[in-house]
Parts: structure tokens; C-alpha cells; sequence
């Protein structure tokens, strides 16, 4: 099934009319596909088949209440980053049980919520952080699940902002050192160890990473189990990418063969971390053109949505497609800059796109479903996007556009 498609020249979610919507709820405007949040889930799901799995969903690509909701009824596991992530689970109806929290700067507050609520795991990223961690567990009288995140010193082969897996990262732990970790850990008090992890990089399009990074942590899990040291769990991480334009990553099912492969020998349940693969493509980002300008050099489709709603072009140089709304439409094709209203030269949504367009048109950015909305701000003092889930001709309003009044409620004046 198209989540996302064109019936007529008119752009539909699941059975919605993206132009109804847009009129309705206003722009800019996110809407996601409920029915491709769950295909997708099943997808990673179904793939591990019989072998013992949980596939927490690495809530930072779009941790709206109502997408955790739905991937919590279907027995989803959470990656999460913080504490107010792990609200935010619990909120929507999720396990902490099936909580593993990454990060590498978890405070004491963070650390006493989640050892307070029960989580699956910390994964560990530095000898200070397991230190805390046994302190604050020690005194709260409980045990804390933890493994290691070790970086394995793996090029990811993706944009260096979202590379985490080499040693000039400030992610996880060298594998030399988690070794000597894991063995000062075994003696810590309120430490109990259960796994190991490790997560490399966001947007890879090729496996052989991934099954690099495998490579390298199960030796290290070779060298453990000979001193006495064994795991109940090996967490993969996330970073399956996505098609955004032209990229052929691997398929969740190929993605899940190749690690299940790796792993086959090893009485380990797999643990996996997906974000953008879970999300990217079950969302949009609706615009609408408010003005047409010809420059000397380029033309410039001006639209009401900005960096602010959707960084990842401006901070990335990340390619999304743009595309018309409303297909039917008579209007000469231009190439066109893509740009909101914000006063940065960085703010656009994409450049040198053929587009037919006129100003009032709406406009439709694909794939913005992951580090879309869950990385917007008020920046310029905008109100954020409404956000919007369709299931099938049902439309539930997930977040309500911020007011005005929104923007300085916490504030006061002198
Ligand atoms: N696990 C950990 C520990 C992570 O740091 C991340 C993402 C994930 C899982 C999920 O990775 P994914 O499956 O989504 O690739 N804002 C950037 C992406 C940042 C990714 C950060 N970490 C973007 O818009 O491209």
C-alpha cells in the first residue's frame, strides 16, 4: 500500500485529501500515516521471525505521545535520551520495562526516574557515567541494569553529523576500554550487567557497517565470556536509512537477516534501535507558497515553513523532495529555491526544484516524519506546526498548533 499518494493529481494520506487538511488545520502542517507506522513496526518485528528480539523505537525521531501510543500498543520497546523522553513513554502508554536509554550525559535527576520506574537497560557511555550510576543505585538500594555502548571505530559512510561510531566521537566507550570497564563494573555495587550495545551512525545505506560493528563488539563479547562475563542481550543500535531521493538501503528484512546472521550462534535476545526507518516516510510537511520572486540568479518560491519547522535541509544539506500538492493545477514549470521565512540565507527547504507553482499553493516535503517536528523551535518567535495522524478517512489533530501566546507563557517581564 502508498501511505502517501496521488489520486486524481490530488496528494492523499492513506484516504485523506492533503489540501482538505491544509485548508482545514492551517500550514505549516505535519501528517503522518498511522497504517505506515505499523506496517513498518510489524516489518522490523516479523523479520526476527522466532529469534528473541525487542525493537525499541529510538524515540528522538518524532516522539509525539500519539506515535508512541501506537507503537506501544503494538508491543514496541523505546530508545530513549532522556528523562523527559522516558515521560513521554510513559505518558503514551509504553513499558519502561522495555525502556533502554542511551546518552551520554545522563544526570543524577535522569538516572534516579528511570532506576525509579524500572527501565530494561542504561546503556553506558564512560567509567564516570557507571560509576554514577552504581553510586546512585547503591543508595536507592536497587540494582541497575546497565551494558556498554562501545564504539567500535566503524565509518558509518554518512553525513559527519550523524556519524557516532568513530574513535573521535564523543559516543560509548573503545572497545579496549569497555573490556577493562566490564570487568570493573562486575564488581561495582548496584551494578548488574545485562548487555552490550553499540550504535554507529544514522542514515547508513549499505549493511556492511552494521555487520562490521557486530563483528568487532563480538569479539568483545568472546574475550568477556572467557573471564566470566556473559550477556543476556546484544543491542545493535539504530541507523537504517531510508529513500529520500535516489539511496537503496537495504530492506528492514535484509537489515534484520544480516544481523540475525551474525548473531545466530549466540544465545543473545537482539535489541535494535530504529528511528528514522520506523518514521521518515510515514510523515509529510504541507506548505503553503505565499509568494513567487525572481532573483538574478534563481528563483525563489517563498513558502510559510521554515527551518525552524524542518531543520535537517539547513543543518544537513539534507536533500527532501518537494513536491506539488495539487497536481491538476495550471502553472508555468519553474526551477525554483525553496525558502522559508526566516532571516538566515541557510533557511530553505530545498534548492533548484522544478515546481508548478503559484503563490497560495500548498506544497508537500516527503520523509519528514523522522527529525521533523522533533527538531523544530520557535526560532524568529514562529508557533510550531500542528500536527496531524491519519487512519485511513480518520484525521485525530496529535498536536495542536502553538499560539501566539505559546511562545512567552514562561516567560515574565522584569
Ligand atoms: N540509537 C541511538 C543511540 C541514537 O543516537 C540514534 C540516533 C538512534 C538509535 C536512531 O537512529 P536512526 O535509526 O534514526 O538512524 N537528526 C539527524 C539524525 C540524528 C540521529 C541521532 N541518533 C537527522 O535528521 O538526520
Amino acid at each position: 500500500m502508498e501511505y502517501f499518494d496521488y489520486i486524481g493529481g490530488s496528494f492523499v494520506a492513506e484516504k485523506v485529501k492533503v489540501e482538505d487538511l491544509a485548508k482545514q488545520y492551517g500550514t505549516p502542517l505535519y501528517v503522518y500515516s498511522r497504517t505506515c507506522l505499523e506496517d513498518t513496526f510489524k516489518a522490523f518485528d516479523s523479520s526476527f521471525g522466532d529469534t528473541p528480539h525487542l525493537v525499541c523505537y529510538a524515540v528522538k525521531a518524532n516522539s509525539n505521545i500519539a506515535v508512541l501510543n501506537v507503537m506501544a500498543k503494538l508491543g514496541a520497546g523505546f530508545d530513549i535520551v532522556s528523562g523527559g523522553e522516558l515521560a513521554r513513554v510513559i505518558k503514551a502508554g509504553g513499558d519502561p520495562a522495555k525502556v533502554v536509554y542511551s546518552g551520554v550525559a545522563k544526570s543524577k535527576d535522569e538516572i534516579i526516574y528511570a532506576l525509579e520506574k524500572g527501565i530494561k537497560c542504561f546503556n553506558v557511555e564512560s567509567e564516570a557515567e557507571m560509576q554514577r550510576i552504581s553510586e546512585i543505585a547503591t543508595s536507592l538500594k536497587k540494582e541497575a541494569p546497565v551494558s556498554i555502548r562501545v564504539n567500535p571505530d566503524v565509518d558509518a559512510g554518512t553525513h559527519p553529523y550523524i556519524s557516532t561510531g568513530l574513535k573521535k566521537n564523543k559516543f560509548g566507550v573503545t572497545i579496549d576500554k569497555a573490556y577493562d570497564l566490564y570487568l570493573a563494573a562486575s564488581k561495582m555495587p548496584g551494578i548488574a550487567i545485562k548487555g552490550i550495545d553499540c550504535h554507529i551512525g544514522s542514515q547508513l545505506t549499505t549493511i556492511t557497517p552494521f555487520t562490521d560493528a557486530i563483528d568487532r563488539v563480538l569479539c568483545l563479547v568472546d574475550r568477556l565470556e572467557k573471564v566470566g562475563i556473559n550477556f543476556s542481550h546484544i543491542d545493535v543500535g539504530g541507523g537504517l536509512g531510508v529513500v529520500y531521493d535516489d539511496e537503496t538501503p537495504p530492506s528492514i528484512k535484509e537489515y534484520v537477516e544480516a544481523i540475525k546472521d551474525k548473531l545466530v550462534h549466540k544465545k543473545l535476545t537482539i535489541i535494535c534501535e530504529p528511528g528514522r526507518a520506523m518514521v521518515a516516510n510515514a510523515g509529510v510537511l504541507v506548505a503553503k507558497c505565499e509568494y513567487l520572486k525572481e532573483g538574478e540568479i534563481s528563483n525563489f518560491c517563498i513558502v510559510d515553513t521554515a527551518m525552524n519547522d524542518l531543520i535537517r535541509p539547513s543543518l544537513y544539506e539534507a536533500w527532501m523532495k518537494i513536491e506539488e500538492v495539487n497536481k491538476n493545477l495550471d502553472r508555468p514549470q519553474k526551477e525554483y529555491d525553496v525558502v522559508g521565512p526566516i532571516c538566515e540565507t541557510g533557511d530553505f527547504l530545498g534548492k533548484g526544484r522544478k515546481l508548478k507553482v503559484a503563490s497560495g499553493d500548498y506544497l508537500v516535503v516527503r520523509g519528514a516524519g523522522a527529525y521533523g517536528f522533533a527538531m523544530s523551535s520557535n526560532y524568529n518567535s514562529r508557533p510550531r506546526a500542528a500536527e496531524i495522524l491519519v487512519s485511513a478517512d480518520k484525521t485525530y489533530v496529535i498536536r495542536a498548533r502553538e499560539t501566539i501566546d505559546d511562545l512567552y507563557a514562561l516567560e515574565t517581564l522584569v
